[in-house]
């Protein structure tokens, strides 16, 4: 059994022996044929194809100057010039440039002549990793109520997260923000209470005093004494002054100053300034020289009606025909 299958053994390496020398015969002629055109079997990343054959790579950070004229040499390589780079073995006529760090980005390492340089966005801007990096994108900053997870890298933005703030604030503490306002609250509005309760209960007082100091009083707030200047002359001018007097008081005022009711009724007919003329003719002619514009005053207080005496007062004076004694 041993010798069948060595003898089976023998007869499938001799078959594959005959197969493989069929499809890549051993003499050089007919392996040059077989490498030709844009099918030449050169070995990847060890050799590259020139014509009909394979030259063997220039090494990292060279180039080929001139391609082999042989097959499986070596070409003419010149080193990459600065600023350029090849990072492996290779048939290239031309190095690659190397890369230039942007105005937002630095140089994390430099250009050789066996590899690019390398760029990362400078601080405060980064990149995703996985896109092309045209332009630094400038880092976010958390918001108010967030907080940093992670810092802002040149490849990764930054990462918030919301702060629970509102959630963690215990309850005693909002018991020490809440009862203050509260309190002070309360204090305010009380304190306003307070203040309208004073104002009026002032007002409601010194409306009673103004009402109490408007009864008649002879005593009360003095009225000064007035002089005529030129006797009763003077008198007489400033009756037309007392055509101020309020329709409804002028007979009470004209009684007042003991004028007969019958006569106060026989001017009942005149003009209102008429009647008032006329009866304070009578007046001043029963009165004769003790008449004053004093008493006329004074029985305009007492029937309450200090305004228009006030006013009387104020003409009488302004007219220049009393001047007020002011002892
Ligand atoms: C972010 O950086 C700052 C200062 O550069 C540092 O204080 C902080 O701890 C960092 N935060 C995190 C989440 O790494």
């Amino acid at each position: 059994m041993n010798t069948l299958q060595q003898y089976m053994a023998l007869f499938l390496v001799l078959i594959w022996h005959f197969r493989f020398s069929e499809t890549y015969p051993q003499s050089g002629l007919d392996l040059v044929a077989s490498r030709t055109g844009r099918h030449v079997g050169c070995r990847m990343d060890q050799e590259y194809p020139n014509g009909n054959i394979c030259c063997l790579n220039c090494p990292a950070g060279t180039r080929t100057a001139s391609p082999c004229s042989s097959d499986g040499r070596i070409g003419q390589c010149e080193e990459c010039d600065d600023g350029t780079f090849t990072e492996h073995g290779n048939g290239l006529k031309h190095c690659f440039k190397c890369t230039q760090c942007r105005r937002d980005q630095e140089i994390v390492r430099a250009c050789t002549h066996t590899e690019d340089a390398e760029c990362r966005c400078r601080l405060g801007g980064f990149c995703d990793p996985d896109q092309a990096c045209e332009v630094c994108k400038k880092c976010s900053s958390c918001e108010e109520d967030e907080e940093i997870v992670r810092n802002c890298t040149s490849t990764a933005n930054t990462e918030c997260k919301k702060t629970k703030r509102p959630n963690t604030v215990s309850a005693p503490a909002k018991v020490y923000v809440i009862v203050p306002i509260v309190l002070g609250l309360t204090v305010c509005a009380a304190f306003v209470i307070a203040v309208v309760w004073w104002k009026r209960r002032r007002t409601i007082d010194s409306q009673i005093n103004v009402s109490n100091r408007l009864k008649p009083g002879p005593e009360d707030e003095p009225f000064p004494k007035l002089v005529p200047v030129n006797g009763e002359e003077s008198l007489r001018k400033c009756f037309e002054y007392f055509e101020e007097i309020d329709y409804n008081y002028h007979k009470r005022f004209f009684r007042h100053l003991e004028i007969n009711e019958n006569v106060i009724r026989s001017k009942e007919h005149l003009l209102y300034e008429d009647k008032i003329h006329e009866l304070l003719n009578i007046w001043v002619e029963k009165k004769g020289r003790e008449g004053s514009l004093n008493d006329l005053l004074k029985a305009l207080l007492d029937l309450n009606q200090r305004r228009t005496a006030e006013t009387v007062k104020e003409k009488a004076v302004m007219s220049g025909h009393y001047v007020c004694d002011d002892k």
